[in-house]
């Protein structure tokens, strides 16, 4: 693992532009449960049933007291090594030198003290007013009821993204054109599955970035190679990601 690790960090540390691309694998060793594995049930409700603008328009109760307990579970975490290392690694770089895209929503690269956070999926601390889209910061850990806007007095739902829902905007903006610009990404803790933040690395690899991958299953990708054909390192993101960026 060691001369995969030193590989890895020559791969992006000749890079002039790296995009880094996380998933909930990089919130694990914090103790947030993922979704894909033993933690994609909740009171027998898969977690794509919960995270669903359906389930909400009929159980707006249910769905809040999903979020909220996911807010007191994730309040309860520290960010680890690896969201710390790459927070200091970004500070270094500057926003000229790499780009972050989350696909969480727990806030851990935030607490980090990472500059600045491209969320493709929202934050489970925020409110939007149904009415008029306006959100706004939110740290309840315990509701009566659902939330209504301070703005129309109208329900609030969590400021996340639901499935069949479209990504932010801008976030998408941010996204594409880091994919479209770097030569070199950093893919942690995701099952690359879920799109479009699986179409960012897609495009970087098809412009020839090189790509290191981390991800302790065994199971994720092909013979050796990661997901995205990139070098594969099978570890656990707070064993690794620290000696690839250089931050141990
Ligand atoms: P998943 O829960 O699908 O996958 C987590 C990945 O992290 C798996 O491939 C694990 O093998 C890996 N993993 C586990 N522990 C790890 C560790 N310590 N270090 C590194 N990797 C580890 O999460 P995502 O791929 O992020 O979207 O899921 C993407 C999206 O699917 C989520 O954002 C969510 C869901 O639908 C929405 O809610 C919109």
């Amino acid at each position: 693992m060691i001369t995969l690790v030193e590989e890895a960090r020559r791969a992006l540390g000749s890079a002039r532009f790296v995009l880094v691309v996380t998933g909930a694998g990089i919130s694990a060793e914090s103790g947030v449960p993922t979704f894909r594995g033993d933690g994609g049930y909740w009171r027998d409700r898969h977690f794509s049933e919960l995270a669903n603008a359906q389930t909400f328009a009929h159980e707006p109760q249910l769905v809040w007291e999903w979020y909220l307990e996911r807010r007191r579970t994730v309040r309860q975490c520290a960010p680890n090594a690896a969201h710390v290392a790459l927070a200091h690694w970004a500070q270094k770089r500057g926003h000229d030198g790499m780009r972050l895209v989350t696909q969480n929503v727990d806030g851990l690269h935030e607490r980090a003290g990472h500059p600045e956070v491209v969320r493709f999926h929202g934050s489970l601390w925020r409110n939007r007013c149904t009415a008029c889209g306006r959100e706004r910061e939110d740290h309840a850990l315990e509701l009566e009821g659902p939330p209504m806007s301070p703005c129309c007095r109208a329900l609030e739902r969590p400021g996340v993204v639901w499935f069949g829902e479209a990504i932010p905007p801008f976030a998408l903006e941010m996204g594409f054109d880091a994919a479209g610009r770097c030569d070199g990404v950093l893919v942690i803790g995701t099952t690359g599955v879920v799109y479009p933040a699986a179409s960012l690395i897609e495009k970087a690899r098809d412009n020839g970035a090189n790509i290191v991958e981390v991800n302790p299953d065994e199971d994720y990708g092909l013979s050796g190679e990661g997901v995205f054909g990139g070098l594969w390192l099978r570890a656990k993101a707070g064993e690794v990601v620290p000696g690839i960026l250089g931050e141990e």
